[in-house]
């Protein structure tokens, strides 16, 4: 039963005492209570948990797992044991790329020269879709020259951009930069393949127009944004302002600080950091 009015089950969910939120004044409603009370994060019958608890349950734990893993990424694969028995974090082979003198500054310059060319490529499609370049050119023909510079270039800005991660991919991800460089690379990609099904649907019909119908005006203006946002979110990843150990209560939530330091608390009995 969803009763109303009735209080939620103590210490259910958000309001577990110790949960990383359950102390935060910004995190409370003006009566004092924690915003997350006022959802039914348990069911009434035998203090079951919910859907909604078992589905917070499922992403914690995923956020969990993942920063283990990218910590086994970063500390441990390839290290080797140093005179303590313990592996040296020094000698994994995230260590050694990040460390390395050519390699990182290499793969840094391709994925940055790769985004201009990708990145320009993307802008005059955009551009003529809007009627403001090549607006005597038929569309069909501007995207036929460009494409393969926009495909060639995507798949080395998205190579490059693997392995600058894999050089230390625990610090990328309790960063809230590339975090959000992530939701709008797959915003982008969601909003590739609409147009793709909307061109394909009726181009013929505007092929030749100086600027493309509504619709695909707005597409295109949505890709420029998205776009704009993936640069520039790709740009703060290298401010540790944007990641953990940022004293900021924004920061220690949107990063997931303290998960951080409990990933580094259990690998550290095995890895000398
Ligand atoms: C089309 C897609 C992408 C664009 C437009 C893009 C854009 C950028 C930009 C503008 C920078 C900043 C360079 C600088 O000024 O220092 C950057 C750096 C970086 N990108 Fe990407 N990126 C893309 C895809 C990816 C992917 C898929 C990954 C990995 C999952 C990635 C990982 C990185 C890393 C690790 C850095 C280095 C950050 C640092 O300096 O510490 N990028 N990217």
């Amino acid at each position: 039963m969803k009763g109303a009015g009735a209080p939620p089950l103590p210490g259910a969910g958000l309001n577990r005492p110790g949960h990383m939120l359950a102390s935060k004044r910004w995190f409370r409603s003006p009566t004092g209570r924690p915003i997350g009370s006022r959802l039914n994060w348990t069911s009434r019958a035998g203090g079951l948990p919910s859907p909604a608890a078992r589905a917070f349950a499922a992403y914690q734990g995923t956020i969990k797992m993942l920063s283990y893993w990218m910590a086994y990424l970063q500390y441990q694969l390839g290290a080797q044991p140093d005179a303590s028995g313990k592996l040296d974090a020094y000698s994994s082979w995230s260590a050694q790329l990040l460390g390395s003198v050519h390699w990182w500054m290499l793969l840094e310059a391709t994925h940055i020269l790769t985004l201009a060319v990708f990145a320009g490529s993307l802008l005059f499609l955009d551009l003529r879709l809007l009627g403001l370049v090549f607006s005597n050119t038929p569309f069909s023909r501007v995207n036929r020259s460009l494409l393969p510079i926009t495909v060639g270039g995507f798949v080395v800005i998205i190579a490059t951009g693997l392995l600058l991660f894999f050089s230390k991919p625990f610090d990328y991800y309790h960063n809230i930069a590339f975090r959000l460089k992530v939701v709008f690379l797959i915003l982008a990609g969601i909003n590739v393949f609409f147009f793709q099904l909307r061109v394909k649907a009726n181009e013929a019909a505007w092929d030749k127009s100086p600027r493309a119908p509504a619709a695909e005006r707005r597409l295109a203006l949505l890709s420029l944004l998205v776009w704009v946002a993936v640069i520039a979110t790709g740009r703060c990843m290298a401010y540790a302002r944007y990641s953990c150990p940022n004293p900021s209560a924004v920061i220690v939530t949107l990063d997931d600080c303290n998960g951080r330091d409990a990933t580094l608390a259990k690998i550290g009995k095995e890895v000398s950091l």
